[in-house]
């Protein structure tokens, strides 16, 4: 089993997110790597997906978008997982309005008096490859 950690990021929180998971992987020994979407041309070489993108104006950027339309025949046959990035907390997002986290984090997010940490959310596709931003 080898698996694609993909990302796209352009401040650096996604690619790092994207390389923690990688490295949980391995350590759980699996075969993974990290690599930004954008630079994967051989997809076909992996056996799962876990795929990353930060949100800008609550869509994937383009190069992770790109990168799941590109391979659709591939993401649609093998196992794949999508997350997205995103700082909705602050942007009056749903996760504004409710008061805590939801889904997968659990716990109440601290009330940071200055800008918040990136905020993560996975969304287990199985094996259908949707086309986030579509
Ligand atoms: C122009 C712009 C638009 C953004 N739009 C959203 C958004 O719609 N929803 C959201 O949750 N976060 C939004 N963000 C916050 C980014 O997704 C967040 O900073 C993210 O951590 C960036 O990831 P990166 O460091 O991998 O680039 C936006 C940030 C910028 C600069």
């Amino acid at each position: 089993m080898f698996v694609l950690v993909g990302y796209a990021s352009e401040h650096g929180a996604t690619r790092q997110i994207a390389e923690r998971v990688a490295s949980l992987l391995l350590y759980e020994g699996v075969r993974a790597e990290a690599r930004p979407m954008a630079e994967v041309g051989d997809a076909d070489r992996y056996d799962a997906f876990v795929l990353g993108s930060a949100v800008r104006r609550r869509r994937w950027l383009q190069e992770g978008s790109r990168f799941v339309r590109r391979n659709r025949a591939v993401l649609a046959g093998r196992p794949v997982w999508l997350f997205s990035v995103g700082t909705a907390r602050v942007r009056g997002g749903r996760l504004d309005t409710r008061g805590g986290a939801r889904g997968g984090t659990g716990g109440k997010a601290p009330k940071a008096p200055g800008a918040p940490p990136a905020r993560a959310e996975a969304s287990p596709c199985a094996t259908t490859a949707s086309s986030p931003g579509s």
